[in-house]
């Protein structure tokens, strides 16, 4: 990518950074308009409450996000640690029987609490889910108490969800209306799941609001928005359509699938947008980067580096004289694991295959509210380079009316 090409576009990007400041969508204002005060509080009462399970039932915006969240800053193994301070995390996302199914053998329903997230408060996904978790609930709890452990995160006026609260008393949050769900992670939807697991939903926060700071100030000279025109003319000029985030954390698979969601239901539209695709370093070196180094000239890597691990173990030692083994000895894993992240990027950037990396400090809150933000007014700018609105999702609702006609919901 040469600088004159990024420069043929730069009155473009220009106008859609100021579309961006002067006309700001939701997400943009979020971090400055948010209140994480009624998410952090009702997270203190289940927390206070000896909850032993927490089911967060969503789908698409509504659980990437979160699920992204507990994955980067949460231990591994947090359901299964005995002195993790809160409730095991548990997400029913798809409509798989098998997985709910799971959810229910391990969840001690007498104290558990389920967290019922649907802006639209009508998919359907999310509300199978809600009404098999519901009746395994009241065979425990009855329909009396059974609510009570029933938080409904939503939109404040529309939906269901708002209906069957009225009814049966559920405590509600709100998701700002004018965030979409993809869009949604630093409000309500991630925010109260982050808190239930102790995690520091005003230092994610704070991440975001530092970007979008950086954003008014820098405008289209912001390294977010320069990467939109880098993917942009990518894919506009060159035919690298297939975008590839590889994040060399294990911890960051899931904000890789959660960038999937936000890139390609942004941006797909009327033939246009680039194929996202979720990698992890160094796992996939030993199943993709084969492709990436000699398969089609179709593709961007984007490496997302890690500079310090939150732990790290020394290789120890050992067997010094068999040479391919003894030189481990003496550095440590994540030493190996940034080596390895150079090594690809070096690779590749030798091989002719473009890529670009984003470099974390650290996985943190801060951090991660920080790159989500980012990758928001990154893929909010692409949508004004591509000319299409990157909030709205016209192409999901065909197969949905086929599926209410077949499931037999009146009117379609
Ligand atoms: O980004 C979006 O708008 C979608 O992915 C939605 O989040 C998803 O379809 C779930 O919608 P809802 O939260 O209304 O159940």
């Amino acid at each position: 990518m040469s600088e004159t090409e990024l420069e043929g576009l730069s009155s473009r990007l220009e106008g859609a950074a100021s579309t961006l400041l002067e006309n700001p969508p939701g997400f943009f204002e979020l971090p400055k308009t948010a209140d994480p005060g009624p998410s952090k509080a009702l997270a203190e009462e289940v927390r206070a409450s000896g909850a032993t399970d927490f089911v967060h039932v969503g789908i698409g915006g509504s659980a990437l996000g979160p699920i992204a969240v507990q994955r980067a800053l949460n231990h591994p193994y947090y359901n299964a640690l005995p002195d993790r301070g809160g409730p095991r995390v548990h997400f029913a996302e798809n409509t798989d029987p098998a997985t709910l199914a799971a959810i229910l053998d391990v969840a001690d329903l007498r104290n558990t609490w389920v967290n019922v997230v649907t802006k639209s408060g009508s998919t359907a996904e999310t509300m199978a889910n809600f009404l098999v978790v519901r009746g395994a609930l009241i065979e425990v709890l009855g329909e009396e108490g059974y609510a009570e452990r029933v938080v409904f995160t939503t939109d404040p006026e529309e939906g269901y969800l708002n209906q069957i609260s009225a009814r049966e008393g559920m405590r509600t949050l709100h998701i700002p209306p004018n965030v979409g769900g993809r869009f949604s992670v630093l409000t309500p939807v991630g925010l109260f799941p982050a808190a239930v697991a102790g995690l520091d939903a005003d230092a994610l926060l704070r991440g975001a609001a530092e970007c979008a700071d950086e954003v008014r100030e820098m405008g289209a000279q912001h390294p977010a928005v320069q990467g939109a025109a880098y993917h942009y003319l990518m894919d506009a000029n060159k035919g690298r359509n297939v975008r590839v985030m590889m994040p060399y954390a294990d911890a960051l698979d899931r904000l890789a699938a959660w960038f999937v969601q936000l890139w390609a239901e942004s941006l797909g539209k009327d033939g246009k947008g680039s194929t996202p695709h979720g990698a992890v370093g160094t796992t996939d070196q030993h199943s993709q980067v084969q492709l990436y180094m000699e398969g089609p000239q179709d593709k961007v890597i984007e490496i997302v580096e890690v500079e310090e691990h939150a732990r790290d173990l020394p290789i120890p030692e050992a067997y010094a004289d068999l040479e391919g083994v003894g030189y481990l000895g003496g550095h440590t894993m994540g030493e190996l694991l940034n080596v390895e992240c150079d090594a690809t990027r070096k690779a590749l950037t030798e091989a002719g295959r473009p890529n670009s990396t984003i470099k974390l400090g650290a996985i943190n809150e801060e951090n991660l509210g920080y790159l989500f933000q980012a990758l928001e007014v990154q893929t909010a700018i692409s949508g004004s380079l591509y000319g299409v609105n990157a909030f709205d999702q016209p192409g999901v609702e065909a197969g949905k009316q086929i599926t209410y006609s077949r499931m037999g919901r009146p009117g379609y």
